[in-house]
């Protein structure tokens, strides 16, 4: 296989790497779990404090490349695990005092120009866009999927005002031939009428990448994992790239730090007791320096809770409250 990650000294900027790092405290030593490790950046950086050790996991497969150039230096103190944050409960993990756990959600710049992958308008080849361990690819998607159902994907996943338009042109069209990457963004430059600045595909490709990778359920089971394992005093921390991935994240911290979920399991709790504690409300974004220095780091936004009770079973009604977007990617279920 055809290595696309290059050295990340040249090719990556891990977004909000110093406040990440400030949140999380490595230099104190301990356990962290690095969900989305990518190209490493945050691992490399947690590694260069003595008495830490990372376990770090990443669904693609390509990401085995740097994290076996890291296990050469940190032998004893790194781990990698070729799997999806969504099964954070199998890692083995001997009562491990876990002091933080962070998600970098999202894609890095390699995998976006990635052209096997085809996450982005400009990949030219066949529609794929799985990131690894997937169930289904964009063209099963658009190939296959009903007319209302690829007009829900479009319009819950990518805000997209002319979903109804941009579906029936597809609907047309795939009799006559098997639509690629290049067909769908002509299809839809057809459709709309847009005098935006971003570019017409962007919100169709993105409804997409968040259905095949199963994003949604993705993030919720990742978090309720998560704050499982997490210790007392451990900290959780999320960078989100889109609204609806920092409207979960945003629900979760602020429903599990208010008095309402405490756990059925712990009667004794009194309700004055939160699971979570939130010391800011307001998201970290990128500084100034950061946002001229890594253009892709505009949309980044931080949040970040302290876990403050050994509980491992508590109640949080996240699925109930995103509860349609899940419907919407069971359609997935089709395929
Ligand atoms: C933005 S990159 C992370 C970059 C990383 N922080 C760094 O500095 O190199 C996001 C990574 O998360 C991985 N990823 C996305 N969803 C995932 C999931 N559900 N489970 C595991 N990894 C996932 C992607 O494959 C990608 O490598």
């Amino acid at each position: 296989m055809e290595a696309t990650i290059v050295s990340d000294k040249y090719n990556h900027y891990p977004v909000l790497l110093k406040e990440i790092i400030s949140i999380i405290s490595p230099q104190y030593g301990g356990t962290f779990i690095d969900c989305t490790f990518g190209q490493g950046g945050y691992t490399n950086e947690i590694l260069k404090f003595p008495n830490t050790r990372v376990i770090a996991i990443d669904r693609d497969i390509e990401s085995k490349k740097i994290a076996d150039q890291i296990k050469k230096n940190f032998a004893d103190r790194f781990l990698f695990k070729n799997m999806k944050f969504s099964q954070l409960k199998n890692l083995k993990l001997k009562n491990e005092n876990i002091k933080g756990i962070f998600f970098d959600l999202g894609y890095s710049l390699n995998q976006m120009k990635d052209k096997k992958k085809g996450l982005s308008f400009n990949s030219k080849g066949q529609l794929n866009m799985k990131l690894g361990l997937n169930d289904f690819s964009a063209k099963e998607v658009i190939n296959k999927l009903t007319l209302n159902d690829l007009q829900k994907i479009f319009k819950y996943f990518g805000d997209e005002k002319d979903s109804k338009k941009i579906a029936n042109k597809i609907i047309r069209e795939r009799v006559k031939y098997e639509i690629s990457t290049n067909d769908l963004v002509n299809i839809i430059d057809s459709v709309k009428k847009s005098n935006s600045k971003i570019h017409k595909s962007t919100k169709v490709f993105q409804a997409i990448r968040i259905f095949v990778n199963r994003e949604i359920s993705e993030l919720i089971n990742g978090l309720i994992n998560a704050t499982k394992i997490l210790k007392k005093d451990g900290v959780l921390a999320v960078v989100t790239f889109h609204s609806l991935e920092d409207k979960i994240v945003k629900y979760f911290f602020r429903s599990l730090s208010e008095n309402k979920s405490i756990s059925r399991y712990q009667p004794q709790i009194t309700q004055s007791e939160p699971l979570l504690h939130m010391t800011e409300r307001k998201p970290i974004i990128p500084s100034k320096q950061e946002l001229n220095e890594n253009i892709p780091s505009r949309s980044a936004k931080l949040r970040f809770v302290i876990k403050k009770k050994n509980f491992y079973n508590f109640d949080s009604d996240i699925f109930e409250k995103f509860k349609s977007f899940i419907e919407i990617e069971n359609i997935g279920n089709k395929l």
